[in-house]
């Protein structure tokens, strides 16, 4: 029988936040870049919001799953103050197609607080309401990677952009061309050749 849970925690990021522009921390795009990568592997799915120097993340999957889990990211010296905000039974996953969701929208989540009467983000003061607000704007935002391809019109390179674990298409796509050009070229010189002779 599954044994489908969700939870939710709050900790405290111990890394100094970057003045490298408006891009993702360096430290948030290596946990994003671990979390894609392990995390299909124990059926586990989610999403993570950074900000005000606190992590605000989302599990979802087999309750073992979670433990597991867990235990590995308490150990991790990246943040501190570990504290579980909710834990509940589900039905079905809600963020079943991403390994680790990641929307930077602070601004959304600015209009959020101040919806909820919070002057800044302070997920350990979060009341029942406030983690299921924040869950559905997290379910509704863009991912990171999406928003880089819809910026930029394909996937922007640089070590602040996570990348999601998906090849990158774009060379690919260009050689691809510039050899069915070569190709198309060639075929109508032989015919102008035939035609000439
Ligand atoms: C806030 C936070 C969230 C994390 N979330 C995940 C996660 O969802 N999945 C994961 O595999 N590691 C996550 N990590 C990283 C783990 O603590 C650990 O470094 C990683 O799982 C080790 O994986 P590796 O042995 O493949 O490098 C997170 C770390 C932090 C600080």
């Amino acid at each position: 029988m599954s044994d489908l849970q969700r939870m939710v925690y709050a900790s405290r990021a111990t890394f100094a936040p970057s003045r490298q522009g408006s891009g993702i921390e360096l430290e948030v795009a290596r946990i994003l870049m671990q979390s894609r990568r392990n995390n299909p592997r124990s059926g586990l799915v989610g999403a993570l919001y950074y900000g005000n120097g606190c992590f605000f993340q989302c599990l979802e999957g087999e309750a073992a799953a979670i433990d597991e889990l867990c235990a590995r990211i308490a150990m991790d010296p990246r943040h501190r103050d570990m504290q579980v905000l909710g834990r509940h039974p589900i039905g079905a996953r809600s963020f079943s197609v991403w390994a680790m969701k990641y929307v930077p929208n602070a601004s959304a989540v600015q209009a959020l607080m101040t919806r909820h009467g919070r002057k800044e983000f302070d997920p350990y003061t979060f009341d029942e309401a406030l983690i299921a607000a924040m869950l559905d704007l997290l379910r509704q935002g863009m991912d990171a990677d999406l928003l880089q391809q819809d910026a930029n019109g394909q996937r922007a390179g640089g070590d602040r952009v996570p990348p999601a674990g998906t090849a990158v298409p774009a060379a690919g796509g260009r050689r691809r061309a510039a050899l069915l050009l070569g190709l198309a070229l060639a075929a109508v010189a032989v015919v102008a050749a035939l035609l000439l002779r």
